[in-house]
């Protein structure tokens, strides 16, 4: 391994989320933090680089976007998923979740129902309800250890009336990184029923061996049409303090909505450091990444092993991309106040409490693996031996 994710590398004091608010959110600064995702890593040494670069200009006056920039990522995409962009179904957007919110605005009516398949990352929620729309919900079905579609739901909401749609990309949390004939057949339901898809797959590099994730908008020039997809290199490569992400979409109208909503809010100038880390990461990050995602199978591979032999009461779900792992507490017996206080009071560990995820979450704990080896025993180890008083029956 060229790259060292083994060292511990201290964020006290860098204002964190994840480490520096740990008495406010948790109740005490002895709590070992797993929740929000970002990684306890360092970026690649080539991102680093061409921000210190960057930050000796000394003047960090308004800035344009390059073309180096745009081509950087329509290179790594036709690389990494054999996706051929083009550089005019590009725009720049602050992040993912601004995306989400914009693209939920712009493209269903208020009041409108906009679906969604819980249990999924809690802004998604948010996105919907606080534009004035209802949430439409699909949850996922729990089969064989792993979660699929409900297609018979979905084609309910969309003969409903729901018209757009919120995909999760791979899916957070539970890491369902879905198939080409999963994402064809929701494809046919949404061209049948003129739905409009919001595509978030800021997890799309985040791929564990055996799997491969597949551009909603890359199956067929139909599918591109209807939708539009937000995208960052923040996760795959841990920038996201950067806050910089875009979306792609080949639909010129879909596009054009999009950028008079960015001109509106006056979003459109770019980031004076962003696009250098951006370039760097994606020109130049490509081996780090690699590596990065070995060393997360081997964690996941390691709490798997550890939950089982500790505290075999509870399942874990087998990701197949993204750094989380979705844990079923239920065998428990506690409920989400149980739950919390078994985390940050008695276990001084911070997972994140599976219940935001929607009502299919209740019971389940989300753990961040983008942690040292080292980090990771400590709080499997915090957590087990707290969690053996429930064991007992
Ligand atoms: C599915 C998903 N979308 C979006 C985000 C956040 O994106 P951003 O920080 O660019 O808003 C996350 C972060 O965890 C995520 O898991």
């Amino acid at each position: 391994m060229k790259y060292d994710f083994d060292r511990v590398t201290s964020r006290l004091g860098t204002r964190s989320l994840k480490w520096d608010q740990l008495e406010q959110l948790y109740g005490s600064n002895e709590v070992l933090p797993l929740w929000v995702a970002d990684m306890d890593f360092e970026c690649p040494p080539a991102v680093k680089e061409a921000l210190i670069r960057r930050a000796g200009a000394g003047i960090y006056g308004y800035s344009t976007e390059s073309v180096s920039y745009k081509q950087a990522i329509i290179r790594w995409f036709s690389g990494r998923h054999g996706w051929e962009l083009q550089e005019d179904w590009l725009s720049d957007s602050p992040g993912v979740v601004t995306s989400l919110s914009l693209a939920v605005e712009l493209f269903s009516e208020p009041g409108g129902e906009v679906i969604i398949q819980p249990p999924v990352y809690y802004p998604f929620f948010d996105v919907i309800r606080m534009n004035g729309r209802k949430t439409a919900l699909s949850p996922l079905l729990h089969t064989e250890g792993r979660y699929e579609m409900d297609y018979g739901k979905l084609e309910e909401l969309m003969k409903g009336g729901a018209r757009l749609l919120l995909l999760c990309n791979p899916h957070n949390p539970g890491g369902r990184v879905w198939e080409a004939e999963e994402l064809l057949r929701l494809g046919e339901l949404c061209l049948r029923y003129g739905v409009k898809v919001i595509s978030d797959e800021i997890h799309c590099d985040l791929i564990l061996p055996g799997h491969k994730h597949t551009p909603f908008a890359s199956l067929s020039d139909e599918l591109a049409e209807i939708t539009l997809t937000a995208l960052a290199s923040t996760k795959t490569f841990n920038l996201p303090g950067l806050q910089t992400s875009f979306i792609v979409s080949g639909n010129r109208d879909i596009k054009r909505s999009f950028d008079r909503k960015l001109k509106q809010l006056s979003l459109l100038s770019a980031s004076f450091f962003a696009h250098e880390a951006v370039e760097a990461a994606y020109n130049e990050g490509g081996e780090w990444l690699d590596e990065l995602l070995l060393y997360v199978s081997d964690n996941v591979q390691f709490a798997t092993q550890f939950l089982a032999e500790k505290l075999p009461q509870v399942k874990v779900m087998q990701p197949e991309g993204t750094y989380l792992l979705w844990v079923d507490c239920r065998p428990l017996g506690l409920d989400v106040e149980g739950l919390k206080r078994l985390m940050y009071r008695e276990a001084k560990v911070a997972f994140t409490e599976g219940s935001i995820f929607g009502e299919e979450g209740r019971g389940y704990l989300r753990l961040n693996l983008a942690c040292p080896r080292s980090v990771l025993a400590e709080a499997l180890e915090r957590f087990c031996r707290a969690a053996a008083p429930y064991t007992v029956s």
